[in-house]
């Protein structure tokens, strides 16, 4: 018989810590929310964003709002992307940001925001059938952006944890919304689906344009024309999401941006300054243990 090894045990609480189905929660994400979350109504033209944490989730918010409302800049300048395109299992009563709510005000076709994996998602996803964007990146440059976003949110506690202790706490799924290898396989079985689009951080930074075209064929966005679809890319960019009000999530009053800003440096790569060899190396063993089916099928070389 197999004998359990110790249960690792961290320092640092998330406010209102809990385990739902396994997975770690923080407090704004309450059970009850959960609960509801799996009754949510889903219609068959919402277009679903489905993201670990710190993926390039805003990017690929703005960029998913915009085609699907014709490049409307104006009415993207009117209010911010978190209110345009609702994260569905958070609730904030301070900041008013009650995902649920926001989502069944908006008109269709919606773009909703979640990070669940896929045994938590509203039931009706599978039967309604509605379009489906699954973005993933590098879990390295994962770890760093959740590092330093954990740093400067206070949604997460006043974590004062250094880089060693996050990395451990993000092996071992003890952070918000639970463990990224978990999230990761849960939904890769759905990659061939006609429904689902995969899509990379690391593509978009090779070539956005490219991507965003993609994606309005895959939305069936045919009359946005190439022009149109150029601006996109343009108004997508690092740099101009990071100065827009909209995007930049500066407003918000639970991200300290003096600690460090949601658009941190949006690169490829950063890990390389945050992990020690021996560090990488344990990872990628856990990443080669962990994700062995599905390496052969991953475009690109995360370890
Ligand atoms: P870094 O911390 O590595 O800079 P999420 O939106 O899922 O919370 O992800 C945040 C990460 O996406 C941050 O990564 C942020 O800089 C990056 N990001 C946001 N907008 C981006 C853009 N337009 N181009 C490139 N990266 C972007």
């Amino acid at each position: 018989t197999k004998v359990p090894g110790p249960i690792k045990t961290f320092s640092h609480t998330l406010p209102g810590q809990h385990l739902y189905h396994g997975v770690l929660f923080f407090g704004f994400s309450p059970p009850e929310t959960l609960d509801a979350v799996r009754d949510f109504q889903v219609k068959s033209d919402d277009v679903f964003l489905v993201t670990y944490p710190k993926a390039g989730t805003t990017w690929m918010q703005e960029i998913v709002w915009l085609l699907l409302n014709d490049a409307n800049f104006s009415l993207a300048a009117s209010s911010p992307v978190y209110m345009r395109s609702p994260f569905l299992e958070f609730k904030d009563d301070t900041l008013q940001e009650v995902g649920l709510d926001i989502a069944n005000a908006l008109p269709s076709p919606r773009v909703i925001k979640t990070h669940l994996p896929k045994k938590l998602m509203p039931e009706q996803t599978f039967e309604k059938k509605p379009k489906v964007i699954v973005l993933f990146r590098n879990p390295k440059d994962v770890c760093c952006s959740y590092y330093n976003f954990y740093k400067s949110s206070s949604s997460f506690g006043d974590f004062q944890g250094d880089w060693p202790e996050f990395l451990e706490m993000f092996l071992e799924g003890h952070v918000d919304h639970g463990s990224w290898f978990d999230f990761t396989k849960s939904w890769w079985p759905m990659r061939d689906a006609t429904n689902f689009r995969f899509v990379f951080y690391e593509a978009m930074k090779i070539n956005l344009l490219e991507e965003i075209k993609q994606l309005a064929a895959f939305l069936g966005k045919t009359n946005l024309s190439p022009e149109t679809l150029s601006k996109v890319a343009e108004h997508c960019s690092f740099e101009s999401m990071k100065v827009n009000p909209m995007t930049n999530h500066e407003d918000v009053y639970s991200i300290d941006s003096s600690v460090s800003p949601l658009l941190r440096k949006g690169t490829v790569g950063d890990w390389k300054n945050y992990f020690t060899v021996q560090q990488n190396e344990e990872f990628d063993q856990r990443y080669k243990k962990e994700m062995a089916d599905l390496i052969p099928t991953i475009p690109f070389k995360f370890s």
